[in-house]
C-alpha cells in the first residue's frame, strides 16, 4: 500500500489576521506547513508530497519546505477553495500509488502514531478512513432564519472530523471528476466519495491535538502544547 501526500495550503488565513498565509506562519521558527507535512515523510509508503500554495507565495512555499530536503516534497498552485487546491494537486501526480492523503497544512500537530493508525485501518474493504472525535456537546437541529429547534441530533453517532483523510485513488479521482462538474463544493474530502461513489468510508479515534488552526488562539493553544513538549 502507497499513498501520495496532498497538502492544501493555498488559504489566505483571513480569520487568523494575518497578512501571510496561514500555512507560513510560524511556531518556534517553523512554519505551518513544515510541521504538518514533517511526520508524514518518515512512512516509506509516502510516494509523493504535494504542497498546494497561493499564487504570490509560490516561491516563498518552495523556500520553505526545501527545508525539509526530501525529494518527494513539490510545491504546485493551489485553486480558489480548498477542494479546487485538492483537484490540482490530484491532477500534477507523478508517482504509482493506491490512495492518496488528504492533510491540512493547518494542523501542524498531527502525530505518527495517527498517521500509522489510520494506514493500518486501511484495509481492503473500505474506500476511505479519516480520524474523527466524539461531540460532547448536545447537538440541536435549527430551522433557518427562526433558529428555532426542529430536533436534537444523536450525539453518540455524531463525530467531528479532521485530517488526514485516505482515499483510494481512482474513486476519488471520479469523485472529483463529478463534483466539479455538478458544481459541488464539499466541506471535507471524503464527502466527495459519499456523494458519488460506493464504498465504506470509516471514521477511526482522532487525536485532540490534532485540531485545525483557524484563529488566533488556536495558534497560541499550538504554541503553548509545543512549548510543554520541550521538542521542536
Ligand atoms: O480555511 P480553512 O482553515 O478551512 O483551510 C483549510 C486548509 O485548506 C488550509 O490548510 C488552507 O491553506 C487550505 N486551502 C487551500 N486553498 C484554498 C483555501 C484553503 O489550499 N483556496
Amino acid at each position: 500500500l502507497s499513498f501520495a501526500l496532498l497538502v492544501p495550503a493555498a488559504g489566505s488565513g483571513e480569520r487568523l489576521g494575518a497578512k501571510r498565509p496561514k500555512a507560513l506562519l510560524e511556531i518556534a521558527g517553523i512554519p505551518l506547513v513544515v510541521r504538518a507535512v514533517r511526520p508524514f515523510l518518515s512512512f516509506p509508503e509516502c510516494t509523493e508530497v504535494l504542497v498546494a500554495a497561493p499564487r504570490e507565495y509560490l516561491n516563498e512555499l518552495e523556500i520553505v519546505t526545501s527545508g525539509l530536503s526530501d525529494k518527494r516534497v513539490r510545491v504546485i498552485l493551489g485553486g480558489t477553495t480548498r477542494q479546487d487546491s485538492v483537484g490540482l494537486a490530484l491532477a500534477a501526480l507523478e508517482s504509482e500509488c493506491n490512495a492518496v492523503m488528504v492533510h491540512d497544512a493547518a494542523r501542524p500537530l498531527v502525530s505518527r502514531d495517527l498517521i500509522a493508525g489510520i494506514l493500518a485501518e486501511f484495509k481492503d474493504d473500505v474506500t476511505a478512513v479519516l480520524p474523527g472525535l466524539p461531540v460532547t456537546d448536545t447537538l440541536k437541529l435549527v430551522r433557518e432564519q427562526s433558529n428555532d429547534v426542529e430536533r436534537t441530533l444523536p450525539r453518540d453517532r455524531i463525530y467531528t472530523v479532521q485530517t488526514p483523510q485516505m482515499i483510494r485513488l481512482e474513486p476519488f479521482r471520479a469523485a472529483h471528476r463529478k463534483a466539479k462538474a455538478a458544481g459541488f463544493i464539499a466541506s471535507d474530502d471524503v464527502a466527495l466519495i459519499e456523494a458519488y461513489e460506493k464504498g465504506t468510508v470509516r471514521v477511526l479515534q482522532g487525536d485532540e491535538q490534532n485540531f485545525k488552526i483557524t484563529t488566533p488562539t488556536d495558534l497560541e493553544r499550538a504554541r503553548s502544547i509545543l512549548a510543554a513538549a520541550t521538542i521542536v
